[in-house]
């Protein structure tokens, strides 16, 4: 029995041993190949495995309990019936009531079909009535097989092989008025019993194997449950990031999963409101700061009565030139606002040079040019607005290289600054100035035309006066294009 223990105990351990490693194989596929799978496919997975897992312990587990049941119920049957003739045969074999005997082994053997053999032997193994009539006289020799059990009243249980197979042969004393006088020998088919413990075995494995199938059936339907929310809360983070988001998710439920969904709409609903308020925000602030642009342009040419409004009219200019390039929205927005700053250096350049009234000495016009370099240091102090740093930088140089400050040369120079020279030039043309009057349109024109190539973008040349011929286009009010 202890030994049956035993063998079991090192069963049940090989077993477990054996899932631990099934269990580590399983976890190491699911963090290296399958990191990315689905939830649902994950929780599955699981359940699966542990229902499979714990159902396979589980009937080896319940075989082995019904096996040992079987095996003991079987041998103590024998046992009984052995004892049971022992008690009967003492008086018949005292008094060689050999009938008697043999309807006691007759009974026994017909009424067990599982009794291979019912003998009774005296005290020197002789058989003295057996169920095989033709053993009757012989001389049984002692069992050599393996001790099964062994009783206190003496009886023995041994296992035995034969060339019909294994055999349980259970040995019971026959004591009468405390004298011993031979023993019962009862041979029990082994066959039988595997055969009983097959069929339980199959039952037992049919029963787990439902509850396998119902368990995987069962982890299913709860992964879905489970998932839906799940998937509906992520589906709502990803429309929440691209604020697409529009109604609030269903709660499925009054646990956590419901609370974490009600949590998140409201959630939702507090960061919809704030982005609201944050797009107004960012709506006053640009308000804000192309008023902020446009009064800076204003003081600029302010300081300067034959410059009033110079600014806003080179924007105008500029955006029309921008738009038939074929400039985005956003584009012609830098657009104005570089117009708007491309003279903004003039801030530092002194009254004496930027009002005189005469022709500028060689000095002073070197101080002059100096703006272009102010503009653009004045700017780079605010991250915000250095990307207007190259067309106020630049917006003096010429095509051919001759301009300043760097002498840039044809495309090098950039489109801004480019579109800008021409805006400036026309508009400096066009407007009185101490020491002449305002030139007409027609010999602007005509002087830009004379320069494209030398100073002008030939390409933007071309643009400038084709639009400039239409008489729509001539006739616009000087009021700077807004985009806000
Ligand atoms: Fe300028």
């Amino acid at each position: 029995m202890i030994a049956n223990l035993r063998s079991f105990a090192l069963k049940i351990t090989s077993y477990i041993q054996a899932l631990l490693k099934f269990f580590q194989a399983a976890l190491h596929l699911m963090t290296q190949r399958y990191r990315s799978a689905s939830l649902r496919f994950k929780i599955a997975f699981f359940v699966v495995i542990f229902m499979t897992s714990t159902s396979f312990i589980l009937s080896i587990g319940t075989v082995q309990i019904m096996n040992n049941y079987i095996l003991n119920e079987i041998i103590k049957r024998g046992e009984s019936v052995g004892k049971s003739i022992a008690a009967s045969a003492g008086y018949n074999l005292l008094s060689k009531d050999l009938l008697g005997l043999d309807n006691l082994v007759f009974k026994a053997k017909s009424s067990n079909s599982d009794m291979l053999y019912v003998a009774i032997v005296d005290l020197n193994m002789k058989t003295v009535v057996h169920s095989a009539t033709e053993m009757i006289g012989e001389t049984k020799s002692v069992a050599q097989g393996q001790l099964f059990r062994e009783a206190a009243d003496g009886t023995t249980v041994k296992e035995l092989t034969n060339s019909s197979g294994s055999i349980f042969e259970i040995l019971c004393p026959i004591v009468f008025m405390k004298k011993s006088l031979g023993s019962v020998v009862i041979g029990m088919n082994k066959s039988i019993l595997l055969e009983a413990q097959r069929k339980v075995s199959s039952m037992i494995l049919i029963v787990f194997g439902i509850i396998v199938v119902l368990g995987m059936f069962t982890s299913s339907l709860l992964a879905s449950f489970l998932i839906r929310p799940i998937k509906e809360l992520s589906a709502g983070v990803e429309e929440l990031k691209y604020g697409t988001a529009k109604n609030p998710l269903r709660i499925y439920s009054q646990d956590e999963l419901g609370k974490l969904t009600r949590n998140f709409n409201e959630m939702s609903a507090m960061i919809a409101n704030q982005r609201g308020k944050l797009t107004k925000y960012a709506r006053d602030l640009e308000v804000a700061y192309v008023s902020m642009v446009k009064v800076v342009a204003a003081a600029i040419d302010a300081r300067d009565s034959y410059t009033h409004g110079h600014s806003a009219r080179v924007a105008q200019l500029s955006l029309l030139i921008g738009k038939q390039k074929g400039l985005s929205k956003a584009k012609l927005r830098d657009l104005e606002v570089a117009c708007l700053f491309h003279d903004v250096g003039k801030i530092k350049t002194p009254d004496s040079i930027l009002l005189k009234q005469g022709k500028l000495n060689k000095a002073e016009y070197t101080e002059m040019m100096q703006h272009v370099e102010y503009g653009a240091s004045i700017l780079s102090w605010a991250p915000s607005l250095s990307k207007y740093i190259p067309s106020t930088r630049h917006h003096h140089e010429w095509h051919n290289g001759k301009g300043y400050p760097d002498g840039l040369v044809g495309d090098n120079i950039p489109l801004f600054a480019a579109i800008i020279t021409i805006a400036d030039a026309f508009d400096a043309m066009t407007s009185d100035r101490p020491y002449r009057k305002a030139l007409f349109k027609e010999e602007a024109l005509r002087r830009i035309d004379h320069m494209s190539g030398t100073q002008f973008r030939p390409e933007l040349v071309a643009i400038f006066l084709e639009l400039m011929e239409k008489s729509d286009v001539q006739d616009a009010p000087l009021s700077v294009v807004r985009f806000a």
